[in-house]
């Protein structure tokens, strides 16, 4: 089991990982495309059975009949996950069975055939090796894999496609909200909600996402970054349009929401298991100064307004520090971003991501 590493596929004769490329800007990269020259993985699946063997192709269209069902009726998922060069000098994938798992879940919410986990790996570890070198170097950014699961069948009916096709394409990125941000400015939005309480807020499904433009355009036009949801009721907190929610009290107790209607997030569970790490240390006196809590429940507007910092987590977001935060009655801005409690759990999981520690979570994926 485990994913095997070809050592045909690197052509360095020091390391078996490609270096980066060279003469790229690595730090000008924002969280946009950046495809030229790069790979795509590709798998099929005729009448929802069987998955046929990966192939690689160079980035670029695919072809697709109007009738597809993901086009008429959002028949379709989509992961993210990060591939980091670390100071060892190697390339690694951050929990990509967490995103396996969740791509399966996803795709049976949406009777899509899942991949089975082995497959996905495989997969993945295939999309950086085939891009390598798009792998920033260690500390400059990440190489971002978008795997896509969609139905791609020829159809009328409001049904189940019956072909299906995974695609993950890459793309080297940098900060989410831009290079040079000192923070995101988060507006509570209350005209609309991004999930139902028993919706499809939960999966990572494309119609999650492009009903979220409006808000954050009407956002944007005000000087907010992006919008954070809230319940129905607009008293909780549900998530922003692309990342989960944090935000630290006066007494250094961190506050996400709890699971329901939002998306499991990665880095979310990340954070939730280091905080036990932490209290681990803190009970064998190993830390100082780090006397904090996590409490993982519904989270009102009102926690968030009087909270001393706060963060969103993503794949693609990371660990974002938020410098402000506004309803239509209240806001909140916070002297220090990052804050503290921001910066201890960025630098954690930095750490982890680059190797700068030892893995005793075992989350690190070898491509
Ligand atoms: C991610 O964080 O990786 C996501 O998929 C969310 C977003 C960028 C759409």
């Amino acid at each position: 089991a485990g994913c095997s590493h070809p050592a045909a596929h690197f052509s360095s004769s020091s390391s078996r990982y490609p270096a980066p490329r060279e003469g790229i800007e690595w730090q000008k990269f924002g969280f946009s495309l950046a495809t030229r020259d790069t790979r795509m993985v590709v798998a099929n699946c005729e009448n929802g059975k069987m998955w046929e063997p990966l192939r690689v192709e160079p980035y670029g269209p695919l072809a697709l009949e109007p009738s597809a069902t993901i086009l008429n009726y959002g028949q379709g998922i989509f992961e993210g996950i990060k591939a980091y060069r670390t100071t060892k000098d190697r390339i690694v994938l951050f929990r990509p069975q967490k995103n396996g798992l969740r791509f399966a879940d996803g795709a049976r919410r949406m009777l899509m055939p899942p991949l089975p986990t082995q497959l996905f790996l495989e997969a993945v570890s295939t999309a950086v090796r085939e891009n390598a070198d798009w792998v920033p170097p260690c500390g400059q950014g990440a190489l971002y894999l978008r795997p896509l699961l969609f139905g791609s069948g020829a159809d009328l009916g409001v049904k189940p496609s019956s072909h299906y096709t995974m695609v993950i394409y890459v793309s080297p990125v940098g900060q989410y909200f831009g290079p040079g941000t000192s923070g995101a400015r988060m507006q509570l939005y209350k005209s609309q909600q991004r999930a139902a309480p028993s919706g499809q807020g939960n999966v990572k499904a494309v119609g999650n996402y492009a009903q979220c433009f409006s808000a954050q355009r009407m956002a944007k036009a005000d000087g907010f970054s992006d919008v954070i949801y809230l319940d129905v009721a607009g008293e909780y907190i549900d998530e922003a349009a692309a990342s989960n929610f944090f935000c630290v009290d006066a007494n250094r107790v961190i506050h996400t929401p709890q699971l329901g209607s939002i998306l499991p997030g990665v880095t979310r569970d990340t954070i939730i298991q280091l905080d036990s790490d932490i209290q681990l240390k803190q009970q064998q006196r190993a830390l100082k100064d780090s006397d904090i809590q996590l409490n993982v429940r519904k989270v009102s507007a009102k926690v968030a307004l009087a909270a001393k910092e706060a963060f969103l987590t993503g794949t693609g977001a990371g660990i974002a520090p938020v410098e402000h935060i506004a309803s239509d009655e209240e806001s909140v801005t916070f002297g220090e971003s990052p804050g503290p409690v921001t910066q201890m759990l960025q630098k954690m999981l930095s750490d982890i991501q680059l190797e700068r520690v030892a893995d005793n979570q075992r989350w690190l994926h070898d491509p």
